[in-house]
């Protein structure tokens, strides 16, 4: 299975993945081939990669941070969230909590899952499917972090609504695809305060899930919004979702940039830790992603080339497309003598 860039794409491959519409429902299912006609339909819904097979290729099971129909019902969960707070109307919490309820517990059951495959974002779903993947991503953080459950559902719950104020902003602001102005970017950028606001006002949400949404712009060295907080002035599930938000925003595909490619999204959470970052959160993260996610084609140090086949916290599984192993499988340990050198695709 790799992830391809739709230009990379040709009629003979069939789909690995199934693509969702916003209401959580299969739209086109695995295994369906990629006729141009399909392909043409999926870049006019905005659509940038998707993981495909080969002809021929043989299926391989790989670990999924959570299941398809956890995935499904979260989509839901998140579209019927944000509409509600865009009508003002109250959130539906039991919703809420059942679809925090299987993603935590998938995530904490299956303790070496990673955050290994990438998203099918398209101009729809972006903040839905981000939000999902922020929550999982922050939720295997505090798992890593060692928090008991409880904590860890509310900060997973505040990562999965912690962009909820994005409704009270202008959707033509939003959909600019250009750099936005000053003023445009000072309006988005109360967004967390926004947000803030709509969840503090839902009876039955833990307030410490509405200041995750309002402190999940703070840096520790002040230099983030809508406050400028500082160190322990920001709350640990701010500075959890600050990672998060942050790891996932710079590997998603926004019209106004190219994304970066996990290995170099986690190199910049580094380079921030201690500044921008706090520092032990920033390790938990990289702990809780894969370098090379599923579906990477690489290149590796004895010239041949490979697709990632699958990743968890203990091993990395590559299938080699070129040179005399073609389609054999292999674990990369730490000691082995096979080093991935550079990602390709
Ligand atoms: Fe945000």
């Amino acid at each position: 299975m790799r992830y391809l860039p739709l230009s990379e794409i040709t009629p003979e491959m069939s789909l690995a993945r199934p693509i969702f519409n916003t209401d959580g429902q299969v739209l086109l299912s695995s295994g369906m081939k990629l006729t141009p006609k399909y392909l043409e339909r999926l870049r006019e819904l905005g659509y940038e990669h998707l993981y495909v097979y080969e002809p021929g290729e043989k299926k391989i099971d790989f670990s999924a941070p959570i299941s398809d129909k956890t995935l499904s019902e979260a989509m839901l969960s998140v579209k019927d969230s944000f509409a509600k707070a865009h009508l003002r109307q109250h959130l539906n919490l039991k919703q809420v909590n059942s679809v925090i309820d299987y993603l935590v517990d998938e995530i904490l059951q299956n303790p070496v899952v990673i955050y290994n495959l990438m998203d099918l974002k398209n101009h729809d779903n972006y903040y839905f499917l981000h939000s999902i993947n922020v929550a999982v991503i922050a939720t295997m953080i505090g798992r890593n972090l060692g928090l008991a459950r409880d904590k860890v559902k509310e900060l997973s719950t505040g990562a999965f609504l912690h962009d909820l104020g994005m409704v009270c902003i202008d959707p033509e602001i939003l959909s600019k695809d250009r750099t936005l102005y000053k003023k445009e970017k000072g309006e988005i950028n109360e967004h967390p305060k926004f947000g803030f606001d709509l969840l503090r006002n839902e009876p039955g949400l833990s307030l410490f899930v509405a200041h995750t949404a309002y402190q999940h712009h703070e840096r520790l060295d002040g230099s983030g919004y809508p406050r400028g907080l500082k160190g322990d002035e920001i709350h640990l599930y701010g500075k959890i979702v600050a990672v998060a938000d942050s790891f996932e925003a710079m590997t998603s595909h926004r019209v106004f940039r190219t994304p970066y490619w996990s290995h170099q999204a986690l190199a910049e959470l580094k380079k921030e830790a201690g500044v921008k970052y706090d520092p032990e959160i920033v390790q938990a993260m990289v702990d809780s992603a894969a370098v090379y996610p599923i579906g990477s084609v690489v290149r590796l140090n004895t010239g041949e080339e490979a697709v990632v086949v699958d990743v968890t916290a203990t091993k990395l599984t590559i299938q080699f497309s070129t040179g005399s192993r073609v389609n054999a499988l292999y674990d990369l340990s730490p000691g082995s003598e096979l080093r991935i050198e550079e990602r390709l695709l």
